[in-house]
């Protein structure tokens, strides 16, 4: 009787157990929990700025806003007004996955052949320094639409505190410090840049308070009208001037044109995890996406370090050849993303891959390309303990973008349009070379390697992405092995990274990325091998869906800021 009784109850309670979780489900496992949200951004003031938000009300999106607007005023090297990102968005109410294009544009009069000199050479500065180097900027469209379309609170609100870096000002750091010296001969090409950020030509003291007065006002245009606020009137004025008068090729038709694209996310599995990422114009999704299937045809988990490293290179290697072959606008190429992500064409190119022995890259059918990442750009992720989250990769290219300022704006201009190709077989800036599919057109959007990324599995949800150029690929495809190997987002941002882009042949490490043993097999298998200065800013946040707890990582390569907080 007694025990019966106990099964009895046990049965009860367990009966109210499920209809309590059936609830929980449904309403987003709200129920008297109190509301907690974790924000990673790359400086601690951008961070602050999203929690300034939340605390007056704000939802992950205003966050998004107040965050993405503050890194344009305090990490001024890495995204600006004068940029554009990706926004990938989800939305617990109705499931929604969305990403927001607000990539850069080639302008209406660019063309193909734009970067050659009269020999038909390119001339690289061109596409790196200065006013031709910039497509149009998609980052003030990307701000108005999140804040219209998905924001509680007023443009004007979720602006505010970057508005009040920008006019008070804020203390430089040390990372602020190098990039600026990796930039100053281009800064100091023009008096109103460097009167900006320089301080009489030579890179600032630690701890200088930077004021960005011109940046203030064009973010009060924008909080006070909106898109218009950038794309038309005195600010549109001021840009296409500024432009022209250094022989530039913006048009005020250019900024009107401008619009933010809302594109279906790019989604797969590698075993029991989902991942959801960025689409074209970025290659991110695609190419983390083809790499991880082509790792699903081997057991990373039973194989031993150095077999591990030897696939995941192999497997970059073929994703990031078909990048070169078939990547581009989709706007104006045809892209054969199906098949490109279907799973049996990753069993094929698998089953080229030697255990022992690395596959040189010329014998891969196809043109060559790719070299280097570059050492900028910058990406926050937002999650609440609901499951909306915000995963924004947002750029101007190098440091400070093309190293100017549109006079009486504040906005540093981009050198995006470095990331098209200029001429057939002719490297970019980061050593990138490529075909037809990436070829400069008008009003094209140039190919981006950004992969704001979401993963989860059925304990866990991951919000992540970094800068670093070409190799922002290989670092969220480590990131996600990590975490489908059970490990947290501080174990995720640390971890020790390698990555190959089919060419140049090699692989590049981190310093002590790799252990001598670890290299000295690696080249046996054939592989060659570079050493690079560490890489990288990632900032990943966590939701653990069965407790409703959220974690945060910041990149201890970088200076920003991670944390989880309460918010009433
Ligand atoms: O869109 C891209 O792929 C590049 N413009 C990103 C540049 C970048 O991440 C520079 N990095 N550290």
């Amino acid at each position: 009787m007694n025990s019966f009784w106990k099964q009895n109850k046990g049965i009860k309670k367990s009966g109210l157990m499920c209809l309590l979780f059936l609830l929980l489900s449904i309403t987003g496992c709200s129920i008297n929990q109190p509301r907690t949200v974790a924000i990673a951004s790359a400086h601690p003031l951008a961070t602050q700025a999203g929690f300034e938000i939340l605390h007056q009300g704000g939802n992950v999106y205003d966050a998004a806003v107040a965050v993405s607007a503050a890194l344009a005023v305090v990490e001024p090297s890495g995204s600006g007004l004068g940029g554009g990102g990706f926004w990938l968005l989800h939305r617990e109410s109705d499931q929604l996955d969305t990403m927001l294009d607000g990539r850069e544009k080639a302008p209406l009069a660019a063309h193909k052949d734009m970067f050659l000199d009269v020999s038909g050479k390119v001339n690289p500065r061109l596409s790196l320094d200065g006013v031709l180097a910039a497509g149009i900027p998609g980052m003030p469209a990307g701000l108005v639409h999140l804040s219209k379309h998905y924001g509680k609170l007023s443009l004007a609100q979720s602006l505010a505190p970057a508005i009040r870096y920008a006019a008070q000002g804020f203390a430089i750091d040390s990372r602020h410090q190098k990039l600026l010296a990796f930039r100053k001969k281009s800064l100091n090409q023009h008096a109103e840049t460097a009167e900006i950020f320089l301080d009489k030509g030579q890179v600032p003291a630690a701890n200088s308070l930077l004021k960005q007065s011109d940046l203030a006002q064009t973010l009060e245009q924008i909080a006070a009208k909106g898109h218009a606020g950038f794309y038309q009137g005195s600010v549109a004025d001021k840009l296409v001037n500024a432009v022209q008068q250094d022989g530039g090729i913006w048009t005020l038709a250019d900024l009107q044109q401008y619009q933010v694209i809302e594109r279906p996310v790019v989604t797969g599995a590698y075993h029991d995890m989902t991942i959801t990422s960025a689409s074209l114009p970025s290659s991110g999704g695609i190419v983390l996406l083809e790499a991880l299937n082509i790792l699903e045809n081997f057991d990373l988990k039973a194989v031993d370090p150095i077999t591990r490293k030897h696939l995941i290179v192999e497997a970059l290697r073929r994703a990031y050849h078909d990048r070169a072959l078939y990547l581009g606008d989709s706007d104006f190429v045809d892209v054969p993303v199906e098949h490109l992500l279907n799973k049996q064409y990753a069993q094929s190119l698998a089953s080229h891959i030697q255990a022992n022995k690395a596959t040189p890259s010329h014998s891969l059918t196809g043109e060559p390309v790719t070299k280097l990442g570059g050492r900028n750009t910058t990406h926050f992720s937002i999650m609440d303990n609901q499951g909306n989250r915000v995963a924004a990769t947002l750029s101007i290219n190098f440091p400070f973008g093309a190293g100017m300022v549109a006079s009486g704006t504040g906005v540093l201009l981009n050198n995006e349009m470095d990331d098209f190709v200029s001429a057939t077989n002719s490297a970019n800036g980061y050593g990138l070379v490529g075909g037809a599919a990436n070829a400069i057109a008008p009003e094209k959007r140039m190919l981006s390697s950004m992969t704001p990324s979401f993963l989860q599995d059925g304990q866990r949800i991951a919000v992540l992405g970094t800068p670093g150029g070409s190799r922002i690929i290989s670092m969220v495809l480590l990131a996600a092995l990590d975490f489908n190997a059970g490990q947290t987002p501080d174990s995720w941002v640390k971890v020790k990274r390698f990555h190959h882009q089919y060419m140049p042949d090699q692989i590049l490490y981190e310093k002590k990325g790799l252990s001598t043993t670890e290299i000295d097999a690696l080249q046996a298998l054939g592989h060659q091998l570079k050493q690079s200065y560490n890489y990288g800013n990632m900032q990943a946040v966590q939701l653990d869906t069965r407790t409703g707890e959220l974690s945060a990582a910041s990149d201890h390569r970088g200076v920003g800021f991670a944390d989880v907080q309460r918010i009433k």
